[in-house]
This record gives C-alpha cells, structure tokens and sequence, in this order.
C-alpha cells in the first residue's frame, strides 16, 4: 500500500530523521515510519457508537464518528478485538480469527472501515489475541472430543493432575483474574480427565505455542488481515505466549495476585523463548510493503526487559506501562529518563499511554489520595476528587503528547471520562468480578458506553428511539461530559486535546527524537523538544514562572499572572529575538 497519507503531517527537517526498528537505513534522510510519533486513539467497539440500537456499539458507529476522529486529529485507530467472541472476557476470547461478531458487523463493514478511515487520513490497527482463543473456538472444541495425545490437543496446554487420583492442577500457576490457571475437563464418558491451561479466565485456553501447527495458523491469520488492508497489529499479552517446558511451579514471592511489573524468572511470563514467536511474526509483517506496525502489549519487569520485545527484527513498538501506571508525581522523570534510555539503543520509539480498557479512567485514579495503580484494584472503591483529577488528566495529556515517540489515547479520555465506580453488582461483565469472589470489580467501569450528545442516557450512543439500553449503565451526570457539551465549551478537555493534536502536527519538533532537561526544581519536569519548543509540567504546589522569552502555545489551565499553577503543563514556543 503506497504510504501517502496524512498529507499534513509535517515531514522530518533535514537531519532529523530517525533510526527506528522499522528502518534497516540511519542517519540523515532515513525513512521515518508513520508510527514513529502517531498519536493512536484507542476504539473498543462495544461501547464507542451504536448504530443499529441493540445497546452495544457496532462497525458502522465507528464509520460514522470517523468525521469526529479526523476533527480530533489522531493519527490511527487501534479497535479492541472485533472478531465473533462469546464475551466471557469483552472480546478477549476469540472464536474465529476470520471473520467479524455479528454484533459489530460483517467483514465488509470491517473492510469499508479500513478503507474509509484511510480515505480520511486514520491508519488501522486490529487487536490480536493469539495466547488464548475462546473455549468456543472449533480448535478447543476439537480438542476437548479428541483423545489424550492427540494432534487436536496438541495445540493447547493440556496435562494429567497431580495426586494419586490426579486432582490436584498440574502447578501453582494463577490466573491473571484469580484463582488457578488451570481447570479440569470431563471425559466423554463423565469421569475427570486432563487440565487445560488459561492464563486468563477458564474460557480462555492457552494454545500452545511450541506446536508449529499454531504458528501457521497464526502466520496465515496475520496474513488474512493484512490482505484486507490493516496497518498494524496490537499483540495481546506478547509476554504470556511461550511457557518453560517441563512447567515447574513459580516462585509469586508469597503474593498470588497477577503482577506481572514484579516478575523475574518466571515460568509462565516473560519467557526468553516468546521472542522467537514474535520475531516470526514480524516476518509475516515484513512480506508486506508500507510500514505495517506491530506494537506488543507487554508487561514486563522493567524498561531493560521491555527492550528485548524491541529488537529489530521483533516489534516495532510496545506500550510503556511503566509510565502508565505511574502515580502523579516527580517520579515521571525517572521513568521518562529509563524510558528513553532504553529505547534508544535498540532504535524503538518509545510508545506513551495513560489509559485503555483495561484501567481505571485518569480522572478517578489521579483524584485519588494514592495516584499509582500497580494493580487494578489498587484505590477501589477510595474517595475521589474529580476536580484535582481532572485537572491532573488534562496536564498528563500535554505531557504525554509532548514527549518524543508515539501516543495512545483511550476513547472517552479526551472527554476526561470518570470511571463508573458505581454499575450495580448484577450488570459487572468484567471475569475479574466471578474470579475473584465478588472482590475486585474490575474494567467495566471505564467501558461505559461514550456519550456523545443530548442530556439523558444514551447520549447519542444509541439511536433515539432505540429499544434497547446501552449495555452498562451511563451515569446521568455524564449529561456535561457529552461531545456535543465539550464542543460548545472552548475551555473543555475536548478542546484541550484537538489544540493539543493541531500544535503536535504543525511543530516539526514534536516529529524529531530531540529531547532535553532543562534546569529546573525536582518537583518541575522541564523539557525541550528541539530548539524553541518546550513543555513545562508543574508538580509543586507553588507556581513556576516560565520566563519572559516564552510565547505559551497551550496550557492545560489559564496562567496565573504569567506563572504555572499546580498540576499544570504548558506548551511554549522560544520568542522569535
Ligand atoms: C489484555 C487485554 O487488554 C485485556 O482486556 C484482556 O483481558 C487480556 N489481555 C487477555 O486477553
């Protein structure tokens, strides 16, 4: 596909090209892929828009708010998984890796959205699930009737108990939604038989990735998708596709809940051997011509080993969780500083996120006495200042999209979305609710449908008119939240990020890898991107002044007589002398 889109994307300046994974060339005049600085918005398709008013958001919504995303200014859409699900994890058990749920569509409308949203200058990324696939799916379904040993059973993770009577599961592995990874099946005959694997909900079989009849099926699905125009994939759970052989037990330090950011040595995360599945993938990618990007979802302990996802010949990108789940203070620096550290010896630019389908919305957490969020149920439930916290998820987003490399923004947080703290227990969805004995609630509060207009649910989610109600509940003080409200407010955190995406197009530097510290107090990230352009981030509680030789660009709150309050982050442009 012939890469001539986003016309007025500035090119690199002279010299300012970069070395990325996805370039064999250096040095001067280097390509520059798209992915390189794209800011991606983050669609999960049953909650965006709702076009045919079953309460759950379809394809053709995406292909109608595509004007609405082209305004916003982002670069590309990465959709969460859009395959035919059963939904026993939102998406995240695939039953078919051909074709789209019927929910959201068929494999036309997917196509025509690819190709409209290229006409429209937006690339598309799609969500692979390849560690696990739904329990659903013909191959489990196959396996499951065939006997022990066999071919079919082959392709997952299926071992004897242990104990006499082969009761117990075959290790101490835990799943990342409670409880252990293993469950038991059922002989044809009613009697207990083997254990299947799943890192992720019973409903979620691990395949086995050692068995080169997966790698071929997945070499050929990745192909499939390609075909019909995608411009990346999203490899879901990257570090949990390869386990050490023989299974032995893991060592959880005495914590068996799933935190992944602390694991060394693991057995069933972050295995050396993945490496070589992904490199395998990248492969496939590389048949194609026009900077097919591959950004893996890797939690891992630390940037050092984050940076082994990123060889050349591996993924192009991977999402910074680090900095994600970082809580708001000057501890950013650090992370920012290990980040780019990292990232620059193996040539990936760094990939910048703060929330997603999967976390708490910013404005909940940052409103919180603790900011940080190790774990999801990290501040469940604690008091919450929306104010602070939204005050604190506008200046996040400047900084965010000031840094050098890549941004990912999930849909609704350029509204400042809270997160619904409040579903009531009988509509949670989320796996995490079930497995952990109705502890942790989990991710359905911040995938409540967007709101887009009006002051009463569904807020244009749905079609006037529509039967049926949005599938999780919209607060009714989501009414000021709305996209229309935001667009009829200069000062709303809508208009903050389409100012914030209009000066990162039009400002060369933020297209450069340039990046440096400025003096400045401990509690004040200062930066340049270049000569002349600078990002001041304030996390004091006193005000900076910003010098006289700044024009301000942007800021995330007004000045206060010409210095930066609290919680704030400006943009500034150095003074023509
Ligand atoms: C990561 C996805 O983002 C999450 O939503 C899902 O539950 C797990 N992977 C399992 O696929």
């Amino acid at each position: 596909m012939p890469d001539s889109r986003n016309p007025d994307l500035p090119p690199p300046g002279p010299g300012q090209s970069v070395e990325t994974a996805g370039s064999a060339a250096s040095g001067a005049g280097a390509h520059r892929p798209w992915w390189a600085d794209a800011v991606v918005y983050e669609v999960y398709p049953r909650s965006f828009a709702d076009a045919d008013g079953d309460g759950e958001g379809d394809l053709a919504g995406v292909r109608a708010k595509l004007p609405y995303l082209e305004a916003l200014g982002v670069d590309a859409i990465w959709v969460a998984p859009w395959f035919p699900s059963p939904m026993a994890d939102g998406g995240y058990d695939v039953s078919d890796y051909r074709d789209i749920d019927p929910r959201y569509g068929t494999l036309e409308d997917a196509t025509t959205l690819i190709a409209e949203a290229g006409e429209r200058g937006i690339r598309t990324i799609i969500d692979m699930v390849a560690n696990h696939t739904s329990d659903q799916h013909p191959w489990f379904q196959a396996a499951l009737a065939a006997p022990e040993g066999s071919p079919e059973r082959a392709r997952y993770l299926f071992l004897e108990g242990k104990g006499p009577d082969g009761s117990e599961p075959p290790n101490n592995w835990i799943s990342a939604f409670g409880g252990p990874a293993w469950s038991r099946t059922t002989n044809p005959d009613g009697s207990p038989g083997q254990w299947y694997m799943h890192m992720f909900a019973p409903e979620q079989p691990d395949l086995n990735w050692d068995n080169e009849q997966v790698q071929q099926d997945f070499d050929d699905i990745l192909r499939f998708w390609f075909d019909r125009g995608v411009d990346g994939i999203r490899v879901d759970a990257a570090p949990a596709f390869f386990k050490t052989p023989g299974y032995p037990d893991a060592d959880y330090g005495g914590d068996l809940r799933f935190l992944a950011a602390a694991w060394v040595g693991n057995p069933h995360w972050d295995v050396d051997e993945v490496h070589g599945i992904l490199k395998r993938w990248r492969r496939v990618g590389d048949e194609y011509d026009g900077d097919r990007v591959f950004v893996a979802e890797a939690v891992v302990n630390g940037a050092e080993r984050l940076g082994l996802y990123l060889a050349r010949d591996e993924m192009h990108t991977a999402f910074n969780f680090e900095f994600l789940k970082a809580s708001w203070d000057p501890g950013l620096r650090r992370i920012i500083d290990d980040t780019l550290e990292v990232l620059a010896p193996v040539g990936s630019p760094p990939t910048w996120v703060l929330g997603s389908h999967d976390e708490t919305r910013l404005a909940t957490r940052y409103g919180r006495a603790r900011t940080g969020a190790l774990h999801l149920s990290d501040g469940q439930g604690s008091p919450t200042d929306l104010r602070l916290g939204t005050r604190r998820l506008r200046a996040a987003a400047l900084l965010m999209l000031a840094l050098p490399g890549g941004a990912y923004i999930y849909q609704g947080d350029e509204l400042g979305l809270p997160d619904v703290e409040d579903i009531p227990d009988h509509l949670l969805q989320d796996p995490m609710w079930l497995r952990s004995g109705h502890t942790i609630r989990g991710r359905d509060g911040c995938r409540v449908p967007v709101p887009w207009s009006g002051d009463a649910p569904p807020f244009g989610f749905s079609p006037d008119g529509a039967a049926t109600e949005p599938w999780l509940p919209q607060p009714a003080a989501w009414a000021g939240l709305t996209v229309e409200a935001q667009d009829a407010d200069p000062d709303s955190v809508l208009w903050l990020h389409r100012h914030a995406l209009r000066l990162r197009r039009e400002n060369a530097g933020f297209h450069t890898e340039a990046f440096s510290w400025r003096d400045s107090a401990p509690e004040v990230l200062d930066f340049e991107r270049g000569p002349g352009l600078r990002c001041v981030l304030n996390l004091s509680g006193a005000p900076v002044e910003l010098g006289t030789d700044w024009d301000v660009l942007l800021s995330s709150v007004p000045l206060e007589a010409g210095a930066l309050p609290h919680d704030a982050t400006a943009w500034l442009k150095a003074r023509p002398s």
